[in-house]
């Protein structure tokens, strides 16, 4: 704890301090820098770089020291910046260099539970930063229908609600997925009649709900398996391919508005998969079913991205459907290390410039913006660090990767 007051103290003999006040998450200091340089109540002027200080809500920079000692041994917190770490430099939002470049939106997941931290949803809020927001579980089909005929739509009110607020689109995720299906579904041993109008029913009634105020529908999500092949759960099991069409048909029903999308991961290089999403597009366009949309989760791994990223959002924009990534985060194995930090930086600019050249690509979405709430570690064991913002919601040089790739 001494080591972390000292170096919070020099951390705050860094910044001067005049009359008027920057808001949280603003600009406080740094050289060239004319403007207020202390920080609203709640909030520290913190030191991020010689040209850079933030107003940072004093809990997060109150932690933001990436070591800790316990029982005598120091452990480097594996995500979170520390002051010798290099951290985010860029001075614009996200969504505003998003825009800039000609896109929708830059957007970011969220999560109900996370809504209770007023820090995290400060930045979630900010419309510089996100432009659109996807809430991350409380619209699948174990939060919306978890017994038959039985709607839950809080969660997902509560999502749109925000966004609604902040000015900020919503992607709804989603009516038909293999997961976080609820067993009724799933071992329901449905004959195909009755399982079709339990996914007509399903989507109609979720995508009704909230009609007039998404964006668009991830209305099926991961039908393939990675070599290509349909995957094989209750609905193909049951229904064949033509729960593909009995989905589209019933979401564009109750929402013509909104753009329907089919989302898989491992779709974002050209390969086995992503051909069987582009014959799917080009079978439901000949078979008349509605489809405007391919979502390209990128949960990528660092230092290991496809290559073919661009060329590969072409051939699908070049069906004359928009293209999104929906879920990006690019993970690493634990500790986080500047060497990490500074590829991972460079991946996140190389999709996000992938999706700047190709017109067709709308928007980037990212699987929450913050290391805190971030689904990886809990997924893929031993690794992390994944998303453009540290576990003390301090920007990470990820943040600059993505600026650059808007701007390249
Ligand atoms: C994840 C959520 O982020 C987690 O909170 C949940 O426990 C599991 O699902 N592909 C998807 C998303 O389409 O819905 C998944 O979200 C991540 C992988």
């Amino acid at each position: 704890m001494l080591q972390l007051a000292t170096s919070f103290g020099v951390l705050l003999a860094f910044v001067s301090f005049a009359a008027a006040q920057s808001a949280v998450w603003g600009q406080c200091g740094g050289i060239g820098w004319t403007g207020a340089t202390t920080c609203v109540s709640g909030s520290v002027c913190t030191y991020q770089n010689d040209y850079y200080s933030q107003c940072l809500p004093s809990t997060a920079s109150a932690t933001s020291v990436g070591t800790s000692t316990t029982s005598g041994t120091t452990s480097t917190v594996a995500t979170t910046s520390t002051s010798s770490a290099p951290a985010s430099t860029a001075n614009i939002g996200l969504n505003v260099a998003a825009k800039a470049a000609g896109k929708l939106y830059l957007g970011s997941a969220t999560d109900n539970p996370e809504l209770t931290d007023t820090a995290y949803v400060a930045i979630l809020s900010d419309s510089t930063e996100f432009g659109q927001i996807t809430p991350g579980n409380s619209m699948k089909w174990d939060a919306t229908e978890p017994s038959q005929g039985t709607f839950s739509f809080a969660g997902g009110d509560t999502v749109v609600n925000l966004a609604k607020a902040n000015g900020q689109l919503v992607r709804g995720h989603n009516c038909v997925w293999h997961n976080q299906l609820p067993s009724w579904v799933s071992s329901g041993n449905f004959n195909a009649t009755a399982l079709a109008s339990i996914v007509e029913t399903h989507c109609s009634t979720i995508v009704s709900h909230w009609k007039g105020q998404m964006y668009s529908w991830d209305v099926i999500n991961e039908p393939f398996n990675d070599d290509g092949t349909w995957r094989t759960d209750v609905f193909y099991n049951t229904l064949n391919t033509t729960y593909v069409s009995i989905a589209l048909k019933a979401a564009r029903a109750a929402d013509p508005a909104a753009k329907l999308y089919i989302n898989d991961y491992n779709i974002e290089g050209s390969g086995a998969k992503a051909t069987a999403m582009l014959n799917l597009v080009k079978q439901l366009q000949a078979d008349g079913v509605p489809i405007d949309g391919v979502g390209f989760q990128g949960h990528f791994i660092v230092g290991a991205l496809p290559s073919t990223i661009q060329a590969n959002l072409e051939a699908f924009t070049a069906l004359g459907i928009e293209v999104a990534i929906t879920e990006l985060d690019i993970r690493m194995t634990l500790p986080a290390t500047d060497a990490l930090l500074a590829q991972q930086k460079k991946d996140y600019q190389t999709v996000i410039s992938a999706c700047k050249a190709v017109t067709g690509c709308i928007g980037v979405t990212i699987w929450d913006y913050t290391d805190k709430y971030s689904w990886v570690p809990s997924t893929f064991s031993g690794q992390g660090a994944a998303c453009p913002w540290d576990a003390n919601l301090l920007r990470k040089p990820a943040y600059d990767g993505i600026v650059a790739g808007f701007q390249s």
